[in-house]
């Protein structure tokens, strides 16, 4: 079978469908492999490359488009393109097919097979296939390098001879793929970080990257279980809006990440609201192309605002890595089409049959849903959790063992203290408490802090140690207590050993 991969007609388009590595990767599949003339040049990718890696390089569009059994794409096919197929051939490449019917029309009227890889289900098994996450990915970095770039100013904070400098503040409005890789990049770079999604279950993961959580008053989720985020209601936006408007005073760079697949971005920063917005300060729109989450976004530009506001509707692609990343996700869907030697439609395989757009003939979109849920919701861990005491009860229950287990010794002191001698109980009762509060102390402290715990401790083990040493001076000390005093120091010395040790290795794992 043979794949072909054109040149992207699109003079904007620096990405490719294939890159050398993945060259490799079908010819290991079983497929023969057709680049056009100077495919990968935008992507730093030379004809040399691909055909050391054992493509064939053919000249002309009309040779790529006639030759292919399949052809591989990064935009979707113009109508001059798409004269140049033939039926029965299989295309893959982005055809966001609810925005345009008229090429489904096209491409089914050829009697064209399309796979449109912005429709591939969200779905577990199709993660490895997703190019929507695979290039939101790169979006969500680039958002951050692009904007620190026109930003004229640090992202961390410093304190330097010369004065303090305060961190940049940072606003990302959307945390799906690209937010969450907006906020850890934006982290990495010292700023502090504030995020808002509609959806509740992101919330944690927000925390977890070191951002602030940020939301409104209304209580309304956006997930849904089909994985994508759902049209909130206009109350809920105006009270994003508001609340944007709010950020908007104190924020530095704003990363606008919103979007409902299929839809047009929901607009939430409105006019009023990069009005309040400091001189020199940036958003970036990653949702410019299908509308904007900001009202003043013109996609593909940059502007910059009566107020010096910059506003950047496009970003750079990191081509070479886009191209290596899109071509990996189109070998793992060519995999589970059966490879070379298998190869076939299969319209009951999930993913296939929702993202085959024009199969035979005839248009197959919208697909039939397919519920699936990105997260447990909430409501189900708590079910799962939800069973023996709760916390309160524990805590509790504890309390209650330790004032029985302190009555018992209080007694057993009283009792002994009848019999023996003061001197002998003075030195007991220390010893007892201490080894109850030692106990206490380290049995309450959770796992994770043993280890500074035990770095702690060395303060204590040094005391043991020099306790040990001053019985030594005395030269009359009896045989036992020679033998306590050595098991002292040699057990105290190993703690203290340890505890270095132990904190070298903690010290160590916050290096870079
Ligand atoms: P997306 O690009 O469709 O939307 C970006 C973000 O904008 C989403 O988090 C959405 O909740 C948010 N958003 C929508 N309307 C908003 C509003 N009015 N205000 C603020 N935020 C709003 O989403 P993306 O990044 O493609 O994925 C969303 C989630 O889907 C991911 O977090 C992931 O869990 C899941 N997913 C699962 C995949 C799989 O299992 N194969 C593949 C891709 C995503």
């Amino acid at each position: 079978m043979k794949v072909c991969i054109p040149a992207e007609i699109n003079t904007d388009e620096l990405r490719v469908a294939a890159t050398p590595k993945t060259v490799i990767r079908l010819i290991k599949q079983g497929f023969e492999v057709f680049v056009q003339n100077d495919a990968g040049i935008k992507a730093n990718f030379s004809n040399a490359d691909f055909t050391n890696s054992g493509a064939t390089v053919l000249d002309t569009a009309k040779e790529i488009y006639s030759t292919g059994d399949i052809i591989l794409k990064v935009l979707a096919p113009s109508s001059e393109e798409i004269e140049m197929m033939h039926k029965d051939q299989v295309i893959l490449s982005y055809l966001w097919p609810a925005q345009n019917p008229e090429l489904l029309e096209k491409l089914s009227s050829r009697g064209i097979n399309a796979i449109a890889m912005d429709a591939i289900p969200r779905i577990s098994r199709a993660q490895k296939m997703d190019v929507l996450s695979s290039m939101a990915n790169i979006a969500g970095y680039r958002s951050v390098i692009e904007s620190a770039n026109y930003f004229g100013r640090f992202l961390n904070g410093q304190i330097t001879a010369a004065g303090k400098v305060d961190p940049a503040k940072v606003l990302v409005i959307g945390a799906g793929v690209a937010g969450l890789a907006a906020i850890g990049t934006a982290r990495s770079l010292g700023a502090i970080v504030r995020a808002f999604d509609t959806r509740m279950e992101v919330e944690e993961q927000i925390q977890s990257m070191g951002a602030q959580f940020l939301s409104v008053d209304i209580e309304e989720d956006g997930s849904t279980d089909s994985g994508y985020s759902k049209v909130m209601s206009p109350a809920f936006i105006e009270a994003e809006m508001a609340l944007f408007k709010e950020q908007a005073k104190e924020i530095d760079i704003i990363i606008t990440t919103a979007q409902i697949p299929g839809r047009k971005a929901p607009l939430l920063v409105l006019k009023e609201a990069v009005d309040e917005m400091k001189p020199g300060s940036v958003i970036v729109d990653l949702a410019a192309s299908t509308g904007g989450n900001c009202e003043l976004t013109k996609d593909g530009e940059i502007i910059t605002t009566e107020n010096g506001v910059i506003i950047v509707g496009k970003l750079s692609q990191l081509p070479s890595q886009a191209s290596q990343l899109y071509g990996n996700n189109l070998c793992h869907l060519l995999d589970d089409m059966g490879k070379a030697e298998n190869f076939a439609i299969d319209m009951d395989d999930d993913v296939v049959s929702r993202a085959m757009v024009t199969y035979n003939g005839s248009i197959n979109w919208p697909p039939k849903p397919l519920p699936v849920s990105p997260q447990k919701k909430k409501e189900e861990v708590v079910e799962v959790v939800d069973e023996g005491p709760t916390e309160e009860e524990i805590a509790k229950k504890k309390a209650t063992s330790t004032m029985v287990r302190l009555l018992i010794i209080g007694a057993f002191l009283l009792l002994l203290g009848q019999v023996a001698p003061a001197d002998f109980m003075q030195h007991f009762t220390v010893f007892v408490l201490s080894v109850f509060i030692g106990w206490q102390v380290i049995w309450n402290v959770t796992h994770a802090l043993h280890t500074p715990l035990m770095a702690v401790t060395n303060a204590i083990s040094g005391i043991i140690v020099i306790g040990g040493l001053e019985l030594f001076k005395n030269l009359e000390i009896s045989m036992p207590l020679i033998i306590l005093a050595s098991i002292a120091i040699l057990v105290a010395s190993i703690n203290i050993v340890g505890g270095f040790f132990v904190t070298h290795r903690m010290l160590k794992m916050f290096k870079k």
